[in-house]
């Protein structure tokens, strides 16, 4: 595919792997991108900005004033340009800055005007890259729905070896290729998604609930809306904050999570399960606060109502239900069930034997299995990326086919 016709926008920021964005540039031209480059001033110190100039075939851009005369760089135009803002390197930095919208320097006042989609490609030593505040900013500006390069582990600048290489330019260009071609691939579509715990009330000040953080679900919701389709977001309690874009619903318990779902599902194209509902309630909350009494305080549960059952059985047939399924043992096999039992057109199954798989991490690692039996297993990736690939699957159901 070509990238005729795109406009990128690429920030350059104070990096080693500076050098690396002059491949990119070239490689973006070469595929028919017309790329504007905005530096900042520690940018200098590493690439000219002649060199970027000269593959980019446009001048590069670093200061609000063009000379003395007054006349300037207008950061809302740039902004409004591009298609496809990427800033790479992205040094920590830079990141900061960003995610924590302070803007003195160009491409920072670029970065909060533009309206396009943005990609960062952070770029830094491995104990940079791991240290809470990266991180923390990393996820603020994940949630902002902007996509993160992950860089990649390997011999380091510093001399020392890990995770902290800004991603090579030609794994770039295929990812900048893939957001052009699936953009709105779900354009004019509905879609539900479940998400978060549920908390069922013992009595005012106490409830029943688990460990879910809804990372998952609000990584699907996202995707969903960057890929064109209307979301419709039911949330038990969770930390996540979503896009503009995407309509939150926020509920408590596994009641309120249907009641909310029921109103709208009707009118979706597609619903993803996502949420870890309880699936037991206390039978009869206290009015008033339990008062600690008898050594022993017994609570009788009764079972919740099934949000993704009782949907499946009122699934048109031009509808798809996408489950999940957390098992520990005989895993294929139980989400298999699951699937029929929910008429769920796909099931997606975390297992929790995989290191780094499950409810609070950042990453993922799933298997797909459709109501044909067809499966697939992904690799350990981020949630975001795995969010991709549960979308990718999506278009495989007979039904969207
Ligand atoms: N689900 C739901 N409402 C419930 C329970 C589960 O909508 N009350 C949905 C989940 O969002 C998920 C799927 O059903 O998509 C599977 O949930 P899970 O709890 O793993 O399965 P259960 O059927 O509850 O079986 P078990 O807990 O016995 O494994």
């Amino acid at each position: 595919m070509s990238l005729k016709g795109k406009r990128i926008l690429l920030g350059v920021t104070g990096s080693i792997a500076a050098y690396k964005s002059a491949f990119l540039v070239r490689l973006l031209v070469k595929a028919g991108a017309e790329v504007q480059v905005v530096m900042t001033a520690s940018a200098f110190d590493f690439i000219t900005p002649l060199t970027l100039a000269t593959l980019s075939k446009h001048p590069v851009l670093s200061q609000f004033q063009k000379d003395e005369t007054g006349q300037w760089n207008n950061h809302v135009e740039l902004g409004l340009w591009a298609d496809l803002m990427v800033i790479a390197p992205a040094s920590a930095n830079t990141i900061s800055k960003i995610a924590h919208g302070l803007c003195d320097n160009l491409l920072s006042a670029v970065y909060l005007s533009a309206r396009c989609a943005v990609m960062i490609a952070p770029a830094m030593d491995l104990d940079m890259y791991r240290h809470p505040s990266v991180l923390e900013s990393m996820g603020k500006l994940r949630s902002y729905g902007n996509l993160i390069l992950e860089a990649e582990s390997g011999e380091l600048a510093s001399g020392l070896s890990g995770q902290g290489r800004m991603m090579e330019p030609e794994r770039m260009v295929e990812a900048i290729h893939a957001f052009f071609s699936k953009a709105k691939d779900f354009q004019g579509k509905k879609v539900l998604i479940t998400l978060g715990p549920t908390q069922e009330a013992i009595d005012p000040v106490r409830f029943i609930s688990n460990h879910s953080s809804g990372k998952m679900g609000k990584a699907i919701a996202e995707a969903f809306a960057a890929r064109g389709a209307e979301v419709f977001v039911v949330a038990g309690p969770t930390s996540q904050h979503f896009s503009e874009k995407i309509r939150v619903t926020h509920v408590r318990s596994a009641a309120d999570m249907y009641e909310a779902c029921q109103k709208i599902h009707s009118g979706m194209d597609l619903c993803i399960f996502a949420a870890a509902v309880a699936d037991y309630a206390p039978a009869n909350p206290a009015k008033q606060k339990i008062k600690k009494s008898s050594a022993e305080l017994t609570i009788t549960l009764a079972k919740n109502i099934d949000i993704a059952d009782a949907l499946g059985k009122a699934k048109s047939p031009n509808q798809i239900h996408v489950g999940f399924a957390l098992e520990t043992e005989n895993e294929i096999a139980h989400a298999s069930e699951k699937l029929s039992k929910k008429n769920f057109d796909l099931i997606v199954l975390n297992s929790l034997q995989d290191r780094g798989a499950g409810f609070q991490g950042d990453t993922n690692k799933v298997t797909l299995i459709h109501a044909s039996g067809q499966r697939k297993t992904s690799e350990l990736l981020p949630k975001s990326q795995i969010a991709e690939l549960i979308l990718d699957e999506i278009k495989n159901v007979p039904v969207w086919v």
